[in-house]
């Protein structure tokens, strides 16, 4: 097999291996390890040396923790990992420019305000109409050309993205260019010097919007971020970095989360029945489907700036912490019965958006497109099930993203 290479994405592969036969399941080692307390030094074979949190109330803090970065450049530890020509490429300043996940207080402060008022509930709420709209015609041509589909190309993928791209202003029309492009760019396996060829051309299709918007704004975020802030104009390369930001965050998430979701629901049949029996229980059972899941299964960099105490232990500025979101959704300590998939849980805090300056931008959004996606998905379809046995649904544990290559299924019709 190719080396795994685009590490820069979270924990090392030795740490995330799944088990065969365990969809759900974090891999053992994380498992194992956390069993063991909410802090680790871990060793891998290749030789990084990382701290790695996997205690809930240790991952929060963590994660609003003002001395800690988000920029990979501020870890040596971390840098040392990629080829010196591969690193001057990738974080460029071109490519740096308005990639705001990976900036730090007050750099990150200004990008996020200027969009934070796009992603206000209010707003997704009053997005509500057209998302069920669109979910609506995607089930209708499903059903169409039923009672089977595989649930990721003909519902999952495109629901989101068709939003996020009505959302920013992106031609849907360009879908298969800008799915690839970012399926190769999340691809473990997909080698640095194509990953950097795949962040070129994504930069270049972006820019053709933008220059395209600067010429004819229309209603839509990217061309309202041109003219956003008046006294200090975003220049192209921010634009951009903002827009494939957004573009790439806001499609794979979402449509992972809805097909993994549907996987988990559909293997745990007495939760599946309650969501049925109850509609009114989508929210809740969407904040369960993502603590449950933690999609962001590698985990959450982050690097400390001078030298902290973390769970008792030293540890060095420069250092490469990683958050395993996944082991502190799943902390024992937090939750009862953490590995049980409860539907009727109730709400209450969890990592799988992340916590402090950078917690998911999107989170609303995402949250009324699964609400809607699953209540919809579940009415339209009775009898909904699998189409395959469980263990051939192929799962991406090959991708910087967890959820599953395709879903196979079918229903009464
Ligand atoms: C940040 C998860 C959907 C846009 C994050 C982070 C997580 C996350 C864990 C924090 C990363 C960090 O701290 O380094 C998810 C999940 C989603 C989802 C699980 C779906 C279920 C979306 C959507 C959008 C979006 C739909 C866009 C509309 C962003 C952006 C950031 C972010 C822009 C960076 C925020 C910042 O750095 O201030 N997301 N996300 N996400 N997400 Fe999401």
């Amino acid at each position: 097999a190719p080396p795994r290479s685009f590490r820069l994405l979270g924990l090392p592969l030795e740490l995330t291996d799944r088990q065969a036969g365990c969809p759900f399941a974090p891999a053992a080692k994380l498992t194992e390890l956390s069993a063991t307390g909410p802090v680790h030094r871990v060793t891998v074979p290749d030789g990084e040396d990382i701290w790695l949190v996997t205690g809930h109330a240790e991952a929060r803090a963590l994660l609003a923790d003002p001395r800690y970065s988000s920029d990979l450049t501020r870890s040596p530890a971390a840098m040392s990992r990629l080829p010196e020509d591969v690193r001057d490429r990738l974080l460029s300043p071109k490519n740096r420019a308005g990639n705001f996940l990976s900036m730090d207080a007050p750099e990150h402060t200004r990008y996020r305000k200027l969009l934070t008022g796009q992603f206000t509930v209010r707003r997704m709420r009053q997005l509500e109409p057209r998302i069920t709209q669109i979910v609506t015609e995607h089930l209708d041509t499903l059903i169409a050309a039923g009672p089977t589909a595989d649930l990721v190309p003909a519902f999952a993928l495109p629901v989101p993205s068709l939003v996020i791209s009505e959302l920013l202003g992106v031609d849907y029309a360009d879908r298969a260019t800008f799915q690839q492009r970012t399926a190769k760019l999340l691809n473990l396996d997909t080698p640095l010097e194509e990953v950097l060829e795949q962040v070129d051309a994504l930069r270049a299709f972006m820019l053709e919007l933008v220059t395209a918007k600067r010429a004819a704004p229309a209603d839509d975020l990217l061309s309202g971020l041109v003219h956003a802030d008046p006294e200090h104009p975003l220049t192209d390369d921010e634009l951009v970095g903002m827009a494939n930001l957004l573009l790439i965050a806001g499609h794979e998430t979402t449509a992972n989360m809805l097909a993994l979701g549907t996987f988990a629901l559909l293997e745990h049949p007495g939760q599946l029945a309650l969501l049925r029996g109850n509609p009114a229980l989508a929210a809740t059972a969407v904040e369960e489907l993502l603590r449950f899941l933690t999609i962001i299964h590698l985990g959450i960099r982050r690097t400390p700036l001078v030298a902290v105490e973390l769970g008792g232990h030293h540890v060095e500025a420069g250092a490469n912490v990683m958050v395993s979101a996944q082991m502190a959704n799943l902390d024992p300590e937090q939750y009862g019965q953490p590995d049980a998939l409860d539907v009727t849980r109730p709400r209450g805090p969890h990592l799988a958006f992340g916590h402090g300056i950078h917690q998911c931008l999107g989170q609303q959004l995402a949250r009324v497109e699964m609400t809607i996606g699953f209540t919809e998905l579940l009415r339209r379809l009775p009898g909904l099930r699998l189409a395959v046995p469980a263990a051939d649904v192929p799962v991406r544990d090959d991708m910087a993203i967890y959820g599953v290559h395709s879903l196979p299924v079918t229903w009464d019709a």
